[in-house]
């Protein structure tokens, strides 16, 4: 394959709807929609400006320590590895570990074919040396990830704490597919968000400059721009707190008064105070985590922290076969 070349693979077959969804979430009780709808342009654009909130001190904690992990991440990894990156390749992370690492290959996987063809375009061009790959499926859904690169030693990449996101059994089953992709040799470097002090947890999530508010109330424009939804989202308000019982921040969307919203020929009645639950971001300690990854059949290789334990990075490590048939 030519130097700078992108290869690129369509395995994303049939989108779900967000109507269908948001029609489903707002029926259930408790009412939800699921993060995922965050993410139209606006929602990303808000995203990117909260990683660099005083508050959100996940992204700079993260960089911070693969910045002082990479060496050892290559070291552990070896040559003639493909790497995969989970999400998108726009971020500054790829492009550390991609110079750390050098890889042979590098695959990037997302969901939004636009945003990862512009990504996967712009390593390709600033790292010659790189095979580039790009794959346009969703790796958050319960099937299996795409079987790639037969030959060479796998590592995947997982940053951000987005696993915390998941519900603990769908991060399980996550990092059970991402075992079998990677499998037999490969590993797994992933980011996790730690519990610590809810008023920093808590802050996090409830920024000064309003960001993570509006990033939260974004989801509301969306249903009244994209499906025509009869709602004034200054009728609803942000709220995130840490649930310390369950280990995680949950944000919602609280109803200001009693009101009736319409989508799609459907009235939905909320009392004031009631909510739609709109995300979870569970925190975990490395033992919880170490705990999830075991059973995902993944070895605890490596675990990284920041000074102040506020973030983990681990290395995570197939348990290969015939290592267990030798024990
Ligand atoms: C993407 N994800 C890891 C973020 C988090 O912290 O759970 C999303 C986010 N929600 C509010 N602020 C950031």
């Amino acid at each position: 394959m030519k130097q700078g070349l992108v290869r690129f693979y369509d395995e994303h077959s049939q989108p779900a709807t967000m109507l269908d969804e948001v029609l489903q979430g707002l029926a259930a009780r408790p009412r939800r929609i699921a993060p995922k709808f965050f993410y139209d342009e606006r929602g990303s654009r808000l995203f990117d400006a909260i990683c660099d909130l005083p508050e959100y001190y996940l992204t700079r904690t993260e960089m911070g320590i693969l910045e002082s992990c990479a060496g050892e991440v290559a070291q552990l990894t070896g040559a003639e590895t493909s790497l995969i990156e989970l999400g998108s390749g726009a971020s500054r992370k790829i492009r550390l570990m991609l110079e750390a690492v050098r890889p042979k290959r590098y695959f990037g996987i997302d969901i939004s074919r636009d945003f990862l063809r512009q990504s996967v375009e712009s390593l390709a061009q600033d790292y010659p040396w790189l095979e580039v790959h790009a794959i346009c499926a969703d790796f958050m859904h319960d099937f299996d990830l795409p079987n790639i690169a037969e030959h060479g030693k796998k590592l995947a990449f997982f940053p951000g704490s987005t696993v915390g996101n998941f519900e603990p059994h769908e991060a399980l089953a996550f990092l059970q597919r991402v075992r079998r992709m990677v499998q037999p040799s490969g590993a797994l470097l992933i980011g996790v968000d730690l519990k610590k002090d809810p008023a920093l947890l808590n802050a996090a999530y409830n920024d000064s400059a309003g960001l993570t508010a509006q990033f939260n109330l974004n989801l509301l424009e969306r249903l009244r721009s994209e499906l025509g939804a009869e709602i004034n989202p200054q009728n609803f308000k942000h709220r995130a707190f840490y649930n310390a019982a369950r280990g995680r921040i949950e944000m919602h969307l609280v109803s200001g008064s009693a009101q009736d919203i319409r989508l799609h020929g459907q009235r939905f009645h909320f009392e004031a105070g009631e909510s739609i639950h709109t995300e979870n971001s569970y925190k975990y300690s490395v033992e919880e985590f170490h705990a999830i990854a075991r059973a995902a059949g993944l070895r605890p290789r490596q675990v990284w922290l920041d000074a102040a334990h506020l973030f983990s990075v681990h290395y995570l490590s197939v348990v290969e076969r015939a290592s267990l048939r030798r024990v």
